[in-house]
């Protein structure tokens, strides 16, 4: 997610600071995004112009202090309260007060994130979607401290880099997640029912018309996102957990869809 963000961002011109705790995994990124943006133009998506001047605005760091007074930092590391709030108070000592902190969760609360914060008012939720190049709409969430000045700035960036904002209320799972999460608990039970994988994509896609079945969408998105999400929705629903039994099965054995080459489907590389 985090490299479909900085790409969409680098595509209108803004210089984009790409930074991992792992070393070496910022440059792996931008390798990523470079090979994505050259298979998007043979498809005619891009022009050379947008994929050079892309890639040109983004440069991978090996210390976050190399990106002190930038405008904004976007998080986008794994859905866990506690590491989201270790990150946003090392970013508020790291960064200049009038830099906006934008979190790119699924379904965790913004206020809840902030609550540590000694300027809760700078932290905005900003929701991409899956292929973030691809997909128009952004969620905008609120925290119960975030300043109005921070909103509308997030509003009038995220439509400078050509997506669509909408407001969405901090709840469990905002608005788009709320619904996907019933969707793919119901696919969950069926496939566990022995209904394969195949015939519940092919049924939604042609039933439905949506783009893709859930299945798949599952490998899109990441076996073991998913099971993140699921979990803080039960969690933030107050019921009980349930992903069934195949998906914590794929998630252990490393069977992540379609970045570690299996999930329910295998993937060439
Ligand atoms: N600029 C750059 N790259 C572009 C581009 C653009 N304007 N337009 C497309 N691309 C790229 C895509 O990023 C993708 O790159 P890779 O080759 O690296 O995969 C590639 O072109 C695929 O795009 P296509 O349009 O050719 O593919 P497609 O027509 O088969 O459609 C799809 C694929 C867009 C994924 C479609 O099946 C779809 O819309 N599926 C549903 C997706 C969905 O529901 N997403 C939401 C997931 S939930 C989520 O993300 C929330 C969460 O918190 C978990």
């Amino acid at each position: 997610m985090g490299g479909g963000i900085a790409q969409v961002a680098a595509a209108v011109g803004a210089t984009v600071f790409l930074y991992d705790l792992v070393p070496g995994a910022a440059v792996k990124a931008r390798q990523r995004i470079e090979d994505s943006l050259r298979r998007a133009e043979t498809k005619g998506y891009v022009t050379a112009t947008v994929r050079e001047r892309t890639l040109k605005g983004l440069r991978p760091i090996e210390c976050m202090d190399e990106a002190r007074g930038v405008a904004v930092v976007v998080e986008a590391v794994r859905e866990e309260l506690s590491v989201k709030q270790a990150v946003f108070q090392e970013l508020e000592k790291k960064t200049q007060p009038e830099t906006s902190l934008w979190t790119n969760t699924s379904m965790i609360s913004i206020t809840e994130i902030a609550r540590p914060m000694r300027h809760p008012e700078r932290l905005v939720g900003v929701h991409f979607f899956n292929p973030v190049p691809r997909m128009e709409l952004v969620e905008i969430i609120a925290g119960e401290r975030t300043s109005e000045a921070t909103l509308v700035t997030a509003e009038a960036s995220v439509r400078h880099w050509g997506k669509t904002p909408v407001r969405a209320p901090d709840r469990p799972g905002f608005i788009v997640n709320r619904l996907l999460d019933a969707l793919l608990r119901e696919a969950l039970a069926l496939h566990e029912e022995g209904v394969s994988h195949m015939e519940i994509d092919t049924a939604v896609r042609l039933g439905l018309n949506f783009p893709m079945g859930p299945m798949e969408l599952m490998d899109l998105v990441g076996l073991d996102t998913i099971q993140d999400c699921l979990k803080s929705q039960a969690a933030g629903m107050k019921r009980p957990v349930d992903c069934g039994t195949d998906l914590p099965r794929l998630v252990a054995e490393g069977k992540f869809g379609k970045k570690s080459g299996e999930g329910f489907y295998t993937y060439e590389t």
